[in-house]
């Protein structure tokens, strides 16, 4: 299993506090069959700022202290950036990286609402070949309010990714109800841990992959287990099963690119 989004990096956000706790989540990792991870770190946020050298360096580092142990997990290199008005210019001058080595970009938006940027972001990305990757989108208020907000955003080329916590019912009720809601009408395309800790935001991979096998059918699971392995071989994210729920809008953008032959 690939893990693309996880906090595992020590002393540098809310995650991994030091060392011994990066190890720690490795190994409870490798435990539950996860073989690679990409870490991302905040950055940006307002609150951590991770500049590229300093996650690659600690990465490599990390990477040496697992072999070492012999600990069957790679870790490649990446992001948790929020969403900021200056976006497209630090990406030009290489200040921010993408997940691993793939053109995809974890892009976090505050959990309040979508910000005004970031229709122009994910479009932007796109003309330059770079793909967005919403961070839990089910924990953002308006998105949870409103998904065809969150369907236009991915008309526009982005993607999506829901937290394992959230389809577990890890954040509460509401949450795990929108996490769903949102897989339902096909807005889901990669679930990952986001794991901080162990004690209550550790991995949970394999237990939200049955979970998504029973509520939504294998092909879903194969379907998001895929494209998370796309992610880490640098490869294009894999076309969805059939969607459960379309959301209007959708249908209705679908039917008008169809009239049209696009
Ligand atoms: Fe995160």
């Amino acid at each position: 299993m690939i893990d693309v989004h996880t906090h595992i990096l020590p002393g540098i956000d809310d995650g991994a506090a030091d060392w011994e706790y990066s190890i720690k989540l490795a190994r409870a990792a490798a435990a539950e069959g996860i073989t690679g991870i990409v870490a991302t770190p905040h950055h940006y946020d307002g609150k951590y700022s991770n500049d590229v050298e300093t996650v690659k360096a600690l990465t490599e580092e990390l990477n040496g202290k697992l072999t070492e142990l012999d600990i069957p997990v790679r870790i490649l290199p990446g992001q948790e950036i929020r969403a900021h008005n200056d976006f497209l210019t630090n990406w030009q001058s290489g200040k921010l990286l993408p997940m691993g080595l793939s053109s995809y970009v974890l892009i976090e938006m505050p959990s309040s609402q979508i910000p005004r940027s970031m229709e122009q972001i994910v479009y932007e990305l796109r003309l330059l070949g770079i793909r967005t990757v919403i961070a839990h989108p089910e924990r953002n208020a308006e998105v949870v309010q409103e998904p065809n907000r969150l369907a236009e955003l991915v008309e526009l080329g982005a993607y999506a990714q829901v937290t394992t916590h959230s389809l577990l019912g890890g954040f509460g009720r509401g949450i795990e109800k929108a996490a769903w809601t949102l897989c339902r009408r096909g807005l889901i395309h990669i679930v990952s841990s986001d794991a901080h800790h162990l004690e209550w935001r550790g991995f949970r991979m394999k237990e939200a992959y049955e979970r998504v096998e029973q509520e939504l059918g294998p092909a879903w699971r194969r379907y998001f287990e895929r494209n998370a392995q796309a992610i880490w071989d640098a490869r294009s994210l894999t076309d969805q099963p059939t969607i459960l729920q379309a959301t209007t809008k959708t249908a209705g953008w679908n039917k008008i690119k169809s009239l049209f032959g696009k």
